[in-house]
């Protein structure tokens, strides 16, 4: 009976006014009344994406629904400087995990977008497409070769739209136009906003060689070195896939519907066949007023679940697909048997190193700088603010004699996959150093797995969440080589004029090494795995190699859950691959001649680098 009130809500509210083309609206009245083919949950990273490929086709109506506002008029979102304003905002979920063991019991924080573009709206622009051989993992895991590095290459150079530095500087030499696309969606540059340090980072680099050897393109498939960093910037604003597929050019099409402030809380059964669900309606509330009118829509073709890596399990399993024992234990009936929803969900550790300068005219940021970086960032969108002060990126794989392989597997995904990413901050204040530098250290393949459960049944109630950080002892044995290999490089003589000294308080003894660790360490947010795929045939994971959920019909999983193992980097650039491959995988099971499926034939002989 609910259902039948909140249906006829929806058609009531819906015929109210019928706008001639789509805008991203906060109210279901300012919906259009239309079927859709489509229902998008979620309109972060991956999920606008999907939609903005998915209404190329005139002929399908697409409907997102995200539960954060829209990006247009939040100003700290295109400042790329101003990345951290957006942590502990209106545009973050604020998840925290539960204590973690090993991290001394401290609870660690867990950001999530919540805004249109999702986590690409406040991340930190890191554009990292990892290791090619964690995408040729991924493909022999699910026995789809479309998931290796040479089949889906296309798809990021598809996304990607190559982009000059924001302050105009010659990129040659920095980056390979080979490995990039200068097409796409998605502004990619290499950072615009020098440092002093940049100086002494790559001479450091020169005088050290080995692991530090220079890498011209990081995004080669190969990163392994030291080279500069690429972000998801565009003449110094960010580049999320809010502004990039969302944007003026295709919010336009009368087939796009945006629905922001708006809450999933349940997938239903749309019916039956053969025993085997059909899932294409969602049930969705205003975010503001949790008690109000349920809504409910049906997608005519199929229901794209785009939540994300925390939000997408905690749906699923609401709805009554996961493990039966978990959801007997809250009351929820099994819709679909899935033990592997919110399993394997796999975070990289991170920590960090300060060093103070032993110099005389080092410059820190003040309230007055700040004002001045604005004022030219408002002019010109250059200076410190059009990039995030950290201009090198090193990759570094723990070497083949160490002893910690005669106890551990190798757990990365090949031989050209860094164990340890390294990142250095020395203070945006061209051409004056700050007083001090941070280097930090990630364990980008660890072996700690951790999961996800609900802690009620109210979708309003954060889920538990448990990132098993650091529960291998090869986890923190990384992140003391991640460590070792930061000192490293600051003992270059490339440093010396700083008069660089450690003030962190890091031992010398291993005890008290991983004292330090565990009391000090967080999240470098980029949770992957809880709806992971796998092989059709498989015993385990939650999505087939078509995103499809597995046991059932009509629901496709897109986003950062899917990755059945964490790539070796930071996240965005995966995710995008993901979502431009499923644009064409849902279209090639919904033949119509108005769509259009990536060619991709021209680009699949580059290999990795
Ligand atoms: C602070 C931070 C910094 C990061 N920095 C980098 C970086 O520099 N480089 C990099 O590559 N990666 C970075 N990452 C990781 C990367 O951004 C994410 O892995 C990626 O963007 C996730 O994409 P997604 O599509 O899976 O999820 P999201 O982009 O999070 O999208 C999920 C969307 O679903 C919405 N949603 C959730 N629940 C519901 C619901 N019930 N109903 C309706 N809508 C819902 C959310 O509001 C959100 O918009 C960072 C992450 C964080 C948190
Ligand atoms: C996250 O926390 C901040 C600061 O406490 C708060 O203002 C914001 O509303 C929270 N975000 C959400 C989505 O509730
Ligand atoms: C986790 O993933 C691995 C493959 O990487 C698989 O063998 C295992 O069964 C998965 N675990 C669960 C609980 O789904
Ligand atoms: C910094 O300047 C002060 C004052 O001029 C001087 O006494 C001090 O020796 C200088 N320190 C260094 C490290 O140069
Ligand atoms: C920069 O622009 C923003 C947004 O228009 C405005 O709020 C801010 O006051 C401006 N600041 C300066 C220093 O120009
Ligand atoms: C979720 O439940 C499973 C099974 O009971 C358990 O192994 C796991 O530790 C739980 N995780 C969290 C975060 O509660
Ligand atoms: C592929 O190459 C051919 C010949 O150079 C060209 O005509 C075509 O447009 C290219 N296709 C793509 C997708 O770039």
């Amino acid at each position: 009976m609910a259902r039948l009130y909140a249906a006829v809500a929806l058609i009531t509210q819906l015929i109210r006014i019928v706008p001639t083309s789509a805008v991203i609206v906060d109210s279901l009245s300012a919906l259009p009344k239309t079927k859709y083919d489509f229902v998008v949950v979620g309109g972060g990273n991956a999920g606008a994406v999907v939609a903005n490929r998915l209404t190329e086709n005139p002929r399908w109506n697409v409907l997102i629904i995200e539960a954060g506002p829209t990006h247009e008029d939040v100003f700290n979102t295109r400042v790329p400087g101003y990345v951290a304003r957006l942590q502990q905002s209106p545009y973050d979920w604020n998840y925290t995990t539960i204590p973690q063991p090993g991290m001394n019991g401290r609870p660690i924080a867990i950001p999530r977008g919540h805004i249109l573009g999702g986590t690409s709206t406040i991340n930190g622009m890191f554009y990292t497409r990892c290791s090619s051989s964690d995408y040729n993992r991924w493909a022999k895991l699910t026995g789809d070769q479309g998931w290796s590095w040479n089949k889906i290459l296309p798809y990021i150079l598809k996304h990607e739209k190559w982009t000059a530095p924001a302050d105009g500087h010659s990129d040659e030499g920095q980056y390979d136009p080979q490995y990039h696309g200068t097409d796409g969606n998605t502004f990619v540059s290499i950072a615009g906003a020098p440092q002093a340090i940049d100086v002494p980072m790559m001479k450091a680099a020169e005088e050290l060689g080995g692991v530090f050897s220079y890498r011209q393109d990081m995004n080669s498939g190969n990163a392994l070195g030291l080279g500069w960093t690429q972000l998801t910037v565009g003449h110094g604003e960010r580049s999320s896939s809010a502004t990039g597929y969302l944007g003026p050019k295709y919010i336009t099409r009368k087939n796009l519907h945006v629905l922001v402030g708006h809450r999933a809380i349940q997938i239903l059964k749309t019916a039956t066949h053969k025993g085997v669900p059909s899932l294409r309606t969602v049930k969705f509330v205003a975010e503001d007023d949790p008690k109000g009118l349920v809504h409910e829509i049906t997608a005519s073709k199929e229901l794209i679940l785009s939540a994300g890596v925390i939000a997408t399990p905690q749906l699923l399993l609401l709805s009554g697909i996961g493990d039966p024992k978990g959801l007997q234990s809250l009351g929820i009936k099994t819709v679909v048997n899935l033990p592997g929803v919110g399993k394997n969900m796999t975070d990289q550790p991170l920590v960090f190193l300060q060093w103070a300068l032993g110099i005389n005219g080092t410059v820190d940021a003040t309230p007055q700088l700040d004002q001045e970086w604005l004022a030219e960032w408002n002019a010109t969108k250059t200076g410190p603010l059009s990039a995030i002060g950290i201009n090198q990126l090193g990759w570094l794989r723990i070497p083949e004699d160490s002893s910690i392989w005669s106890e551990y597997e190798d757990p990365s995904s090949g031989k050209n996959t860094a164990h340890i990413e390294l990142s250095f901050t020395g203070g945006a204040f061209y051409p004056k150093p700050g007083s001090t530098i941070t280097g930090v250290a990630i364990a980008l393949q660890p072996h700690s797995r951790g999961s996800l459960n609900l802690s009620t049944t109210s979708p309003f109630d954060h889920p538990l969440i448990d990132m098993g950080f650091l529960n291998s002892d090869f986890d923190i044995f990384t992140m003391r080589e991640g460590i070792a290999a930061l000192k490293r490089f600051f003992d270059a003589p490339a440093w010396k004029e700083y008069k660089l000294k450690l003030v962190s308080p890091y031992p010398d003894d291993i005890e008290g090494q991983n004292e330090f660790i565990r009391h000090t360490a967080s999240s470098a947010v980029h949770a992957v795995g809880t709806a992971g795929m796998s092989a059709k045939t498989a015993s385990f994971g939650v999505v087939d190699p078509e995103l499809k959920l597995k046991k059932a019909h009509g629901l496709r999983i897109v986003d950062a859950s899917v990755m059945p193992y964490v790539p070796a980097g930071h996240t965005q650039a995966p995710v995008y691959a993901i979502a431009e491959r499923a644009g064409d995988l849902i279209k090639a099971d919904w033949p119509d001649s108005l769509s259009m499926i990536s060619d991709t034939s021209n680009i699949s002989h580059i290999s990795a680098g």
